[in-house]
C-alpha cells in the first residue's frame, strides 16, 4: 500500500521550527466526536469539529492512536502500522482530516509508538513461530529465564509484577515494559530498525507533521543497567533524525521520556536527535508549588534544568491521558502529592494519580486559571488536554486510565453531543458527577457565556500566540522575599514580557527588582492596563489570590516612542499580514488605528486587533496584487469588538522614499521583509488600487479571502461613467478624511471605503442605488456600484 501525500502547508519564515511556538491539544478521536452514531468518535467527527479548534487558537492536534489494535492498552498495543483502527474511520477520512487541520494552517502530530507492539501484531504472531536465533523470532526479546535484566523497573505496577512473560507457543519468555501483552521490539535487529523508519517515511510522506516517540526510553535493553536511557538508544534516534532530515525540513520528533532534566534533555542531543521533549518532572512541581504556596519547587527544577539546543522546545503540560505521574519525585514529595490530591486511593492508579485538571483543582476556577497561565508563560511549548479547556470533570471509578478519557462534552442533549448512539452504547459513559455534569459543563453553555473558562483560555490562547517572547525568549527567574510569589522574565527581540504570580489563595504585596528596566512602563496584557513607570525604587506589586500578571515592559525612551511603528518579517512582505491573531501587524495597528480620523470612538482604548481576513486586490494584467483589503477586529477596553477595513499596499525602494517624503500620513508602519527595507501604507492614496477596485468592480470579479467573499455589485451607471477611463487614470485622494476615505478617480468618480463595517447594507448605497436605477432621479449623484 503507498501513501498519497496531502497539500502540506504553506512555507512560512518559521516553517521550519512551528513547534517552537505551537500551542498543541492533546486529542483522542474516539473521545471527540462521532459521525455515524456507533458510540466511538472518528475521523469524520474530528474532521467536523476543526473550526472549534481553530477558534480555540491552537495550532497543533497531538492525536493519540488510531491504529487497528486489540485495544487493551486504548491503542497503545498497535497490531498495524499502517492502517486506521476501523472504529475510526479510514486512511481516506484520515487524509480528509489532514487536509482539514493544514487548511486551517494546524499541524497534525500523531503516534510513533515504537518501542513494542501488540501481541496480536503479525509480526508478533510470526516471531513466536519461528525458529530461535531467526531474523523473524529476533523481531522481540527472548529468554529462557525470566532473569535477565534485573534491574530495569516495573512501570504498571499496578498491573505487572515482572517485565518477562512466558508464551505457550514460542515455549520462552519475552520482554515487556508495560502490559504483558505488548512485547518490546529488539532494537539489535537491523531489520526492526529498518522497519520502524519505513512507518516514519509512510506517515511523514503522507504530510503528518510530527510524531511522538511513545516509551522512547527503553528501546535498547543491557544486563547491568536500568535498561533506560541507554547510548545505544540515543544513536538510534540521532539515525533516525538523519533519515527524517534527509527528507523534509519541516518535520518533528518529541521525546515522551519520563526521566529527570539531564536524561530529558539528551534525548534533544546537540539539537540532532529529538526536536522536542516533553518536561515530565516540571510538572508535579507546578502542582505542588501550588498547593505548598511556594515557588520553590519550580524555581528549584527550573534550576537542575539544563539549558537545551536552540533548535529545540520542551513539552509543557499540565494534564494528559495517562496518571498525573509522580515517578520523578522524591518519595517524600509523593507522599505529599498523594496525601493533598489524592486522598482517594481510588484516584490513585500506578505511580500517579487519575484525574482531569479542574477536579485535582478542586474546580477552584482562579486557581485553574493561574495553573493555565503558568503553563502559557514557562518556557516550552504547552499542551492542553482534550476537555481541560472547558473545566471537564473525570470518573475514578472506570478501570485504569479511562476516567480521563471520556467523551468530549458539546452541549447538553444526549451523550453530552458527543454521539447519536444509545448511551450504553457509547466506548465510555460521559460524566454525570453532579458537579461536573455534562448538562452544566459543557462548549454550547460556555460559549454562550463570555465570562466562561472556555472564553478565557481562547484569550490566553491568543494573547500567547501574539508574543514569541513566550515560545522562544529567554528565561530569567525573579527571587522576591515574598516567596508565594513567582516572578520571571520572558525576553526576545524587542519584546520584554514580565510574568508574576501569586501561588497564594490570599493576596500578597512584592517587591520586584526590576532595576534593569528602569523607564519602561509595564502594561498589563490582558487589559492593556499601564502601570506606573518602573522607577529607582523597587517595583512594587500586589495581587489577588492566585493572582497573576503578563506585563509587557515598554520602552518608552525608545526613538519615536510609542509611535514608532516598525516591523521586521523574515519573508516577504505579505507574511506582515498573515497569521490571523499572530499577524505581525496586529502589532503596531493599534497605534495606527487610534490615529485615524475615521476611527470612531477616540475615547475607547484599543487593546489588541486581530486580522480576521485579508483579500487580495488583483493588480494590472495578472501581476502582483495591488494591495490588500483587510478586516481587522478591534478589540477596546469597553464594549463589543468593532471591525474596520484597511486598504494596505507594500512599497520599497524609490516608491517607499517617495511615499515618506509626500505621504508620511499614509505609512501603516515601516516594514523590514526579508532583509529589504520598505513601507506597508494606506492603499487608497495609490492610484494603482483605486483603480484596481474600480476594474473588479467593472468586471463584476468575485474575490475570496480566508473567512469571506467581496462580492462585486455594479450598477448600470458604471459603464458609461468608467467609459474612457484608462488603468492609470488620476485617483486623487479628499484630504479632509472624515468618518470615511474618498478618492476621485479621472476627475469623475469617487470610490469612498466605509471604513466601519457593520451588518447590512449601507443605507448610502442602498438609498443612492434606488435613486439611480429605479427613479433615476436626475438631482443626486448616481451611484456606480459598490464592493
Ligand atoms: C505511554 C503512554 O502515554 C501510555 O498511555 C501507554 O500506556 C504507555 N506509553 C505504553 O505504550
Amino acid at each position: 500500500m503507498t501513501a498519497q501525500p496531502v497539500v502540506g502547508l504553506a512555507a512560512g519564515p518559521d516553517a521550519a521550527t512551528w513547534y517552537q511556538d505551537a500551542v498543541i491539544y492533546e486529542v483522542h478521536v474516539r473521545a471527540f466526536a462521532d459521525s455515524d452514531g456507533d458510540g466511538i468518535g472518528d475521523f469524520k467527527g474530528l474532521l467536523g469539529k476543526l473550526d472549534y479548534l481553530q477558534e480555540l487558537g491552537v495550532t497543533a492536534l497531538w492525536l493519540l492512536p488510531f491504529y487497528p489494535s486489540p485495544l487493551k492498552d486504548d491503542g497503545y498495543d498497535i497490531s498495524d502500522y499502517r492502517r486506521i483502527h476501523e472504529n475510526y474511520g479510514t486512511l481516506r477520512d484520515f487524509r480528509a482530516f489532514l487536509r482539514g487541520a493544514h487548511d486551517r494552517g494546524i499541524r497534525v502530530i500523531t503516534e510513533l509508538v515504537l518501542a513494542h507492539t501488540s501481541d496480536e501484531h503479525p509480526w508478533f504472531k510470526r516471531a513466536r513461530m519461528a525458529p530461535p536465533g531467526s531474523v523473524h523470532r529476533d523481531f522481540y526479546t527472548w529468554s529462557e529465564t525470566p532473569d535477565r535484566y534485573k534491574d530495569a523497573r516495573i512501570i504498571f505496577q499496578d498491573f505487572e509484577t515482572s517485565n518477562w512473560a512466558f508464551d505457550s507457543v514460542a515455549k520462552s519468555y519475552y520482554w515487556h515494559r508495560f502490559y504483558s501483552h505488548q512485547p518490546a521490539l529488539n532494537y539489535d535487529s537491523p531489520h526492526v530498525r529498518q522497519a520502524m523508519f519505513d512507518v516514519v517515511d509512510y506517515w511523514l510522506d503522507m504530510g503528518v507533521d510530527g510524531l511522538r516517540l511513545d516509551a522512547v526510553p527503553y528501546l535498547f535493553s543491557r544486563d547491568g543497567t536500568t535498561c533506560e536511557n541507554l547510548p545505544e538508544t540515543h544513536a538510534f534516534l540521532k539515525e533516525l533524525r538523519s533519515h527524517v532530515d534527509a527528507k523534509y525540513d519541516d518535520r518533528m520528533l518529541l521525546a515522551e521520556a519520563n526521566q529527570w532534566p539531564e536524561d530529558a534533555v539528551a534525548y534533544l542531543g546537540d539539537g540532532d536527535e529529538c526536536h522536542m521533549a516533553f518536561h515530565f518532572p516540571v510538572m508535579p512541581r507546578i502542582f505542588m508549588a501550588a498547593r505548598q504556596e511556594d515557588r520553590f519547587p519550580i524555581v528549584d527544577i527550573l534550576t537542575e534544568t539544563p539549558p537545551i539546543p536552540s533548535n529545540c522546545q520542551w513539552g509543557m503540560f499540565l494534564r494528559n491521558h495517562d496518571e498525573l505521574t509522580l515517578e520523578m519525585v522524591t518519595d517524600e514529595e509523593r507522599d505529599y502529592m498523594y496525601r493533598v490530591y489524592a486522598e482517594d486511593p481510588q484516584a490513585r492508579i500506578n505511580v500517579g494519580i487519575r484525574r482531569r485538571l479542574a477536579p485535582l483543582l478542586g474546580n477552584d476556577r482562579r486557581l485553574i486559571e493561574m495553573m493555565n497561565g503558568l503553563l502559557f508563560s514557562l518556557p516550552g511549548a504547552p499542551v492542553v488536554y482534550y476537555g481541560d479547556e472547558i473545566g471537564m470533570g473525570d470518573n475514578i471509578y472506570l478501570g485504569d486510565r479511562n476516567g480521563v478519557r471520556t467523551p468530549m462534552q458539546w452541549d447538553g442533549d444526549r451523550n453530552a453531543g458527543f454521539s447519536d448512539a444509545n448511551p450504553q452504547r457509547l466506548y465510555l459513559p460521559v460524566v454525570i458527577d453532579p458537579e461536573y455534569h455534562a448538562q452544566a459543563v459543557n462548549v454550547a453553555n460556555q460559549d454562550e457565556n463570555p465570562s466562561s473558562l472556555l472564553w478565557w483560555m481562547r484569550r490566553l490562547i491568543a494573547l500567547r500566540n501574539r508574543f514569541h517572547a513566550f515560545s522562544r525568549g529567554s528565561l530569567d527567574v525573579l527571587l522576591p522575599e515574598n516567596r508565594k510569589v513567582l516572578a520571571f522574565l520572558r525576553v526576545f527581540e524587542d519584546e520584554r514580557i514580565l510574568v508574576v504570580v501569586n501561588l497564594s489563595r490570599f493576596t500578597q504585596a512584592v517587591e520586584l527588582d526590576l532595576s534593569a528596566y528602569r523607564g519602561m512602563t509595564p502594561v498589563e496584557l490582558f487589559g492593556s492596563t499601564q502601570f506606573p513607570e518602573i522607577g529607582d525604587l523597587p517595583y512594587f506589586v500586589t495581587l489577588g489570590g492566585h493572582g497573576f500578571y503578563w506585563f509587557s515592559l515598554e520602552d518608552n525612551s525608545e526613538p519615536g516612542g510609542d509611535a514608532s511603528r516598525r516591523l521586521t518579517v523574515r519573508g516577504g512582505a505579505s507574511d506582515a499580514l498573515k497569521g490571523g491573531a499572530k499577524a505581525p501587524l496586529n502589532r503596531v495597528l493599534p497605534s495606527y488605528l487610534a490615529e485615524r480620523r475615521w476611527f470612531g470612538d477616540k475615547s475607547r482604548r484599543i487593546r489588541s486587533t486581530e486580522i480576521a481576513d485579508v483579500i487580495p486586490v488583483p493588480g494590472n494584467n495578472g501581476g502582483p496584487p495591488a494591495g490588500h483589503l483587510v478586516v481587522v477586529d478591534v478589540n477596546l477596553d469597553q464594549g463589543l469588538p468593532e471591525s474596520y477595513v484597511l486598504a494596505v499596499a507594500h512599497a520599497e525602494g524609490d516608491d517607499a522614499a517617495e511615499i515618506r517624503k509626500w505621504r508620511p500620513e499614509s505609512i501603516i508602519t515601516d516594514l523590514s521583509a526579508g532583509g529589504r527595507e520598505g513601507v506597508l501604507y494606506d492603499a487608497m492614496t495609490a492610484p494603482a488600487f483605486s483603480n484596481a477596485l474600480l476594474d473588479v468592480m467593472s468586471r463584476r470579479r468575485r474575490l475570496s479571502g480566508k473567512h469571506g467573499r467581496l462580492e462585486s455589485l455594479p450598477t448600470r451607471a458604471l459603464r458609461g461613467l468608467r467609459d474612457g477611463l484608462d488603468a492609470d487614470a488620476p485617483a486623487v485622494p479628499i484630504s479632509t478624511e472624515q468618518s470615511n476615505s474618498s478618492v476621485i478617480v479621472g476627475n469623475r468618480l469617487v470610490l469612498k471605503v466605509i471604513r466601519r463595517m457593520e451588518e447590512g447594507v449601507n443605507p448610502d448605497v442602498e438609498v443612492g442605488r434606488y435613486l439611480t436605477e429605479q427613479v433615476r432621479f436626475p438631482n443626486s449623484p448616481m451611484v456606480a456600484g459598490s464592493l
